[in-house]
């Protein structure tokens, strides 16, 4: 892959966001003596055997909620082969046992192509047991087992990618058209990884189009509604700091996304869908220079957030108008109810959210449920009891 290098940085403490870097060439060949890395001094060449070192040491995290089987078998298709690949589902189990669907059809797929996955149902009491005798409950819900939830499924698979041994964890939704869009995505992973100078390094996908269905054919629009909502409050955030007003953040909702397991380990996480953005969130709370970490080694070499635009455009499933407005006000309300969001802002938010007809006034965004870092966690002692997990299959 060829892609540029970052073009401007916003420095904020120990956290570094590079600006959208972009794909010249998705694939630029094997080494084979030839062309050196550097092309130039602003463009990078990842060769494919620095992606498939760096594929091996990756798994790629698929959090499912009834999705469309053929979705998923093509999502499936379009994952590197080296990458172990984790389905955390939260499907229905009754009338129709949809998560079976899906274990079938991961078995099926993996007959013929061999590759290593591992999948496992969210809601299994087995799950939340093993959870509880390893002493991380914090995606239980009242009844002591893990929540609903697409930032639980989420923790789950970075869970089962460091007992796994993996080095890096990247995510991609179940609900892709394009399987090659998915591949894109890895590949983009992988190269980002290679170009950072940090071991606590995120690389997030910004889609170069997300097309929509008009009256006269396809419309190749640029943004989401919910995420450039979500950008502009994150800029805000970032620029209240540096007294500099700025566009740095493109990516606050991306669902595709990837980190070393070194950062994912230490973050929190904010439940359901507000995992993206709160992701940045607790990366400026963290390691931004504002509230003392105890992660010096953090300080010490920095954390490095990259994003980078697909050449792919990206289809998936259109999930309608109250999904996108329960989308719009937990990613805004994780800000809203960060320790470092600013009174200023807080007040924007609020007024912006009641003025879409999002909150009623005098209505505050729920705070959603804080997931603690998953680095306190054995991994050993977690691999010995998640037996006790029905739904867990390992298939090669
Ligand atoms: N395991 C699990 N548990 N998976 C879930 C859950 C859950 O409770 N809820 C949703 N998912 C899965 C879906 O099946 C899909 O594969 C993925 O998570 C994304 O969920 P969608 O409901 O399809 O969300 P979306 O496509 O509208 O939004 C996506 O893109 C946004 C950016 O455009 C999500 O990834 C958002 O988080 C993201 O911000």
């Amino acid at each position: 892959m060829k892609l540029d290098l970052p073009r401007y940085t916003e420095r904020f403490g120990a956290t570094s966001l590079h600006g959208v870097q972009r794909v010249f060439e998705l694939d630029s060949g094997f080494d084979d003596g030839r062309e050196g890395r550097s092309i130039s001094e602003t463009i990078r060449r990842v060769s494919n055997e620095e992606i498939s070192e760096i594929e091996r040491r990756m798994a790629i995290v698929i959090p499912i909620k009834g999705e469309r089987l053929k979705l998923l078998e093509g999502v499936l298709s379009g994952v590197p082969h080296d990458c172990l690949t984790i389905i955390i589902s939260n499907s229905p189990r009754q009338p129709v046992d949809r998560y079976k669907l899906e274990r079938d059809a991961l078995e099926q797929f993996n007959r013929f192509v061999g590759r290593n996955a591992l999948i496992l149902h969210q809601s299994d009491p087995g799950l939340s047991d093993a959870l509880r005798e390893v002493g991380y409950t914090g995606l239980f819900d009242q009844n002591g087992v893990v929540r609903s939830g697409k930032a639980e499924g989420m923790v789950i698979g970075m869970l089962l990618a460091k007992m796994a041994g993996k080095e890096y964890v990247g995510f991609i939704d179940a609900d892709n058209y394009v399987p090659g869009a998915v591949n894109e995505y890895v590949k983009i992973f992988a190269s980002g990884i290679a170009m950072s100078k940090s071991p606590y390094t995120m690389v997030r996908i910004s889609w170069i189009y997300k097309p929509k269905m008009s009256e006269t054919g396809l419309y190749f629009s640029k943004w989401g509604r919910v995420s450039e909502t979500t950008n502009q409050y994150l800029n805000s955030l970032i620029s209240y700091y540096t007294g500099f007003e700025t566009e740095v953040m493109r990516t606050g909702n991306s669902g595709e996304h990837c980190m070393s397991i070194r950062l994912a380990e230490l973050l929190s996480y904010s439940s359901g869908y507000s995992i993206e953005p709160y992701e940045v969130v607790n990366i400026l709370e963290e390691f931004g220079g504002i509230i003392p970490t105890v992660h010096q080694d953090v300080m010490d070499k920095g954390v490095e957030v990259m994003q980078v635009e697909t050449r792919n455009p990206h289809f998936h499933e259109d999930k309608g108008d109250d999904h996108l407005r329960e989308m719009t006000v937990a990613s805004l309300g994780c800000i809203y109810h960060s320790k470092i969001c600013p009174p200023k802002l807080r007040e924007k938010i609020l007024e912006d959210l009641r003025n879409k007809g999002m909150l009623a006034q005098g209505e505050e965004p729920q705070e959603m449920p804080k997931i603690t870092p998953f680095n306190v966690v054995d991994m050993r002692h977690l691999a010995r009891v998640l037996t006790k997990a029905t739904s867990f299959a390992h298939t090669e």
